[in-house]
């Protein structure tokens, strides 16, 4: 068994991510123990801020990481975390994003400091983002609900052709306790579609941990959900191939004849 982790910034000095070369090292050392063996690089685009140089000089970082990520037999594919304020527009028309590579897939993130509401504004984004040619896959969700989860906006999302990406360490409540809660009731409703780490570090809160995150949730939820949702969905994400959400809550007749079996 082995897993895709679709969203990190384990290339060095180009973002808030690793800080330098043996960061990166060691957050590729800790994703092989983690048994991941694909990153999708993301290091983070902000339209307005970022010029066509600075989207050459992520790629070039992480053509380094593909190399140095050879020694741990880790693939690397490029990427990027797109920020959708309100320059989006300018950096699609000029191309300054980086989608999953080979695919029609973007990463996408949204300001995580506040609420995401129910500004239309965040819908008409994501549909500009669609009528390029991209479909967007949506940053750590749980942690836009400040004011507790919008089941319906979330499964509207889902509705109008958005991937659901939910950060591993939310689980384990690295993100605060509400973000937490919303990552479970996400779980529990069926709409997520991803899980992936969102490492910044080597160290700390914010590092490679799926393995940890698996063996959490499979004590609770079905196996093979949990296994759909951090390596056969992000699979199908790098084969530029179409992927539904997963249910992932055991029904209360196979709980029962799980805890049988282990008697
Ligand atoms: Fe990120």
């Amino acid at each position: 068994m082995s897993f895709i982790d679709i969203h990190g910034h384990y290339a060095w000095n180009i973002d808030d991510g690793m800080p330098s070369y043996e960061d990166a090292r060691k957050a590729l050392e800790l994703a092989r123990e983690n048994r991941i063996s694909a990153i999708v690089a993301t290091p983070h685009v902000t339209p307005g801020v970022h010029t066509k140089d600075d989207i050459h000089d992520f790629i070039q970082r992480i053509d380094d990481l593909r190399m140095l990520a050879t020694e741990y037999n880790i693939d690397i594919l490029d990427g990027c975390e797109l920020f959708l304020n309100h320059d989006y527009q300018k950096a699609l028309d000029q191309n300054l994003f980086i989608p999953i590579e080979n695919t029609q897939y973007v990463l996408v993130e949204f300001d995580v400091r506040k609420e995401i509401g129910n500004e239309q504004e965040i819908e008409e984004r994501l549909y500009d983002v669609q009528f390029k040619g991209y479909t967007p896959i949506i940053a750590h969700v749980e942690r836009y609900f400040k004011n507790g989860l919008d089941i319906e906006r979330v499964n509207s999302f889902i509705e109008s052709g958005c991937i659901i990406q939910v950060n591993a360490t939310s689980f384990l409540g690295y993100h605060g306790k509400q973000a937490k809660k919303i990552a479970f009731q996400l779980l529990d409703e069926g709409l997520i579609h991803v899980i992936a780490t969102d490492t910044h570090r080597a160290t700390g809160s914010r590092k490679p941990c799926l393995n940890k995150i698996f063996y959490l949730l499979e004590k609770k939820y079905n196996y093979h959900a949990i296994h759909t949702l951090m390596s056969e969905n992000p699979l199908h994400i790098l084969k530029n191939e179409w992927l539904e959400p997963v249910y992932a809550r055991e029904s209360f007749f196979k709980k029962l004849a799980k805890k049988l079996k282990s008697k």
